[in-house]
């Protein structure tokens, strides 16, 4: 059995050069994927992570033409841009605000990017908090064992809280195949500023430049909020809508708690057959077509490779 490995990418920038993994777990703490989180877990079935505000209008105005009623939530350095129903504030997101949309469009300044960032590497593509981390991991290794974590970071740099929560991803990953699994410098690193993180997350968030930043400006709930460890069991991930716009949808959701989901690597191998490693595959097109083969759900890339894709699949279907 092939044991899982990780990477980790500590910040988002426009010339990520991304490695090929199996799955992409996006992680913006504080807050756009806390707040993504949230949304699911309210209830919300459907969210559009856009790169800003004037896409966010455009989508809008595309969506009500379409007879739906998105709410427009997001934040340029902090706060709802002029013309937003809601800022990225999770404490803030209730069950009424949801239950009134289901649907959204999420504009923010580092994390719905990192998204559609790794949305263009052509591998599935999942949303993780600290909220949601486990299940998150949980429903990755259904995908393959070779895992990304991007972190968005912060204004192009590596941010504590993306860092920290990144590390408790390795964590649990390692828990799960008995400290066996391969991980790069940068998974070691995240693992480190993890096994700091001494009693109190919160506390320990409190220290990062995001979280002073957004204290100044009156959203300390937030950090609160965001500091909950394993709160849900949602997991967002990345699909084509009809209309090829990205959409966010949660795939999964169980009232296990985490105690339970969480095995040693024994029980897993006998308690989770979808654990057993993905099957190689060296042919890049190769690689694509096996999602080609499952409901087309999967988000498929950047336009060279979406026209390869498309070759592909018409001779696939020939
Ligand atoms: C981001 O995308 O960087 C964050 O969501 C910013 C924020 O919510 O304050």
């Amino acid at each position: 059995m092939q044991l899982p490995e990780i990477e980790v990418i500590f910040s988002c920038s426009e010339d990520n050069f991304l490695p090929a993994v199996d799955v992409w777990i996006v992680i913006d703490v504080l807050r756009a994927t806390t707040m993504i989180t949230r949304w699911f877990e309210l209830g919300g079935t459907e969210l559009y992570p856009v790169r800003n505000p004037d896409e966010a209008k455009k989508l809008i105005s595309d969506l009500r033409e379409r007879g739906s009623d998105p709410l427009l939530m997001g934040e340029v350095n902090g706060i709802p841009p002029e013309g937003f129903d809601l800022g990225n504030s999770p404490a803030e997101l209730n069950y009424k605000i949801v239950q009134d949309h289901y649907c959204g469009v999420i504009s923010t300044t580092n994390g719905t990017v990192a998204l559609l960032e790794a949305a263009s590497s052509g591998s599935p593509v999942i949303a993780s908090s600290l909220r949601n981390a486990s299940a998150v991991m949980d429903h990755a290794l259904t995908l393959g064992n070779n895992i990304g974590v991007l972190c968005s970071g912060r204004k192009g740099r590596p941010c504590l809280e993306d860092t920290l929560c990144a590390g408790a991803l390795v964590d649990d990953l390692n828990f799960r195949y008995a400290n066996k699994i391969l991980m790069s410098d940068s998974a070691k690193i995240a693992l480190t500023v993890w096994n700091d993180r001494g009693e109190n997350l919160e506390e320990y968030i409190k220290k990062s430049d995001h979280a002073k930043f957004l204290e100044h400006i009156g959203f300390s709930e937030d950090i609160k909020f965001c500091s909950e460890y394993d709160a849900c069991t949602v997991v967002p991930m990345l699909f084509n809508d009809k209309n090829e716009h990205t959409i966010l949808r949660s795939v999964i959701g169980s009232s296990k708690p985490h105690a339970e989901r969480i095995k040693p690597l024994e029980q897993n191998k006998i308690s989770h057959p979808e654990l057993e490693p993905v099957k190689k595959i060296n042919d890049p097109f190769e690689e694509l077509l096996q999602y080609t083969r499952k409901p087309s759900q999967y988000f498929y890339i950047h336009n060279h490779s979406h026209n390869n894709y498309n070759n592909h699949k018409s001779k696939e279907h020939k």
